[in-house]
């Protein structure tokens, strides 16, 4: 494969921090530039973050002098710079979608982070185990954008990242009827540190704004199909969720209870889960976890601490699986928020598209 330079919108936050690490090692894609908002343009990025890097490791060499540029101003000079970017930003939502299209329309592909976008018809709503199919929806809004290049493709949001790949391998041959999800969310979901959100230590804090439609809807997106120029959602499995804030730096664990119209036995259940490959490990995609879904039979695993860094964080750890009174059954699963849950998410459906030539 040969090698794409990037650049990274948004870098000084949350997001953007983990993109800087895993884009410093990656094989297939070199950052050229790094941009935020006018607030950060012009400084180095080391200067920029200053106290709020927030990752365990150091902010690459390579990157911490590199001059960041401004997102909303400097668009044309950076669609020039780069084969496509990376797209993390807090701002509002219409501005968002603003400045994706923007992108976009000046012939540079965006792998957004953003939650802006992803209801747009014509816009890919990727997990690559799940529905890698959909990035074929790109032709129709490349029409629509009147561009050669340039497109807008997101991740879904970072709660349902553990109990979509779990049901994944189940919908189709058991058909999924519903399903009841409870999170307890890490707090570098809201971009936040233990330093930088103290009220949450000793504590559970019961809403997440916005956090249960996302968790309910996007689901059906990505188990939807492409018709004409659009992805239609699949109506069914119903799903309702709770989302809690806890105190955990990182990784979101979720309490799972499924239905199923043809009820398959535990180990049924279990052989889905351990023979599961998806395209990127078809392709062995560099971010492409080798076992994408993992049991634990102890009882008291996943543990965010403990297994939140599998594979690279791109793993999804299940355990606890067992017959329910209400539902079918009833299980625990965890992902790494920040890595497959964000930036790990988005580079590993930049290397899926990179791999299918969209980036050509
Ligand atoms: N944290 C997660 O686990 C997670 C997971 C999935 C998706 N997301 C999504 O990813 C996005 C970023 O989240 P985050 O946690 O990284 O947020 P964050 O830490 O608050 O970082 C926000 C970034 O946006 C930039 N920004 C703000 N206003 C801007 C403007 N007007 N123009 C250009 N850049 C601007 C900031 O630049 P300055 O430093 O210059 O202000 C900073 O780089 C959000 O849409 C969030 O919903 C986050």
């Amino acid at each position: 494969m040969r090698r794409f330079n990037v650049g990274i919108i948004g870098a000084t936050g949350m997001v953007g921090q983990r993109f800087s690490l895993i884009l410093s090692k990656h094989p297939w894609f070199n950052v050229v530039c790094v941009a935020a908002s006018a607030r950060s343009a012009g400084k180095t990025l080391k200067e920029a973050v200053g106290e709020r890097w927030a990752m365990k490791e150091p902010m690459p060499e390579a990157l911490s002098g590199m001059v960041v540029m401004d997102a909303e101003k400097d668009i044309d000079k950076i669609a020039a710079m780069v084969d496509f970017v990376f797209c993390a930003v807090n701002m509002k939502k219409d501005e968002i979608k603003a400045l994706e299209e923007a992108y976009a329309k000046a012939e540079c592909p965006v792998i957004s982070n953003n939650s802006a976008h992803r209801h747009t018809d014509d816009v890919p709503m990727v997990i690559p185990e799940v529905n890698p199919e959909h990035i074929e929806i790109i032709k129709a809004q490349r029409k629509r954008l009147g561009t050669k290049r340039g497109f807008i493709a997101v991740k879904s949001n970072c709660s349902l990242q553990s109990y979509v790949p779990a049901l994944a391998p189940l919908m189709e041959k058991y058909k999924v009827t519903k399903a009841l999800a409870c999170t307890y969310q890490a707090i570098s979901g809201a971009g936040k540190t233990f330093e930088t959100m103290p009220e949450i230590v000793d504590n559970v804090i019961p809403f997440i704004g916005g956090e249960e439609e996302k968790s309910e809807l996007e689901p059906l997106k990505i188990w939807g199909h492409i018709e004409g120029d659009k992805i239609v959602s699949a109506d069914s499995p119903s799903i309702t969720t709770q989302c809690l804030r806890v105190p955990v730096s990182d990784g979101h664990t979720a309490a799972v209870f499924v239905s199923f119209e043809k009820k398959p036995t535990k180990d049924e259940i279990l052989k889905e889960w351990k023979e599961f490959r998806g395209v990127p490990q078809e392709l062995e995609l560099p971010s492409a976890p080798k076992q994408f879904l993992n049991y634990f039979t102890e009882d008291n695993r996943p543990q965010a601490k403990l297994d939140r860094e599998l594979e690279g964080g791109m793993a999804v750890s299940i355990g606890r699986l067992r017959e329910d009174s209400q539902y079918d059954y009833k299980f625990v699963c965890l992902s790494h928020n920040t890595l497959r849950g964000a930036a790990g998410g988005a580079v590993l459906l930049a290397e899926l598209l990179a791999a299918k030539g969209y980036f050509d």
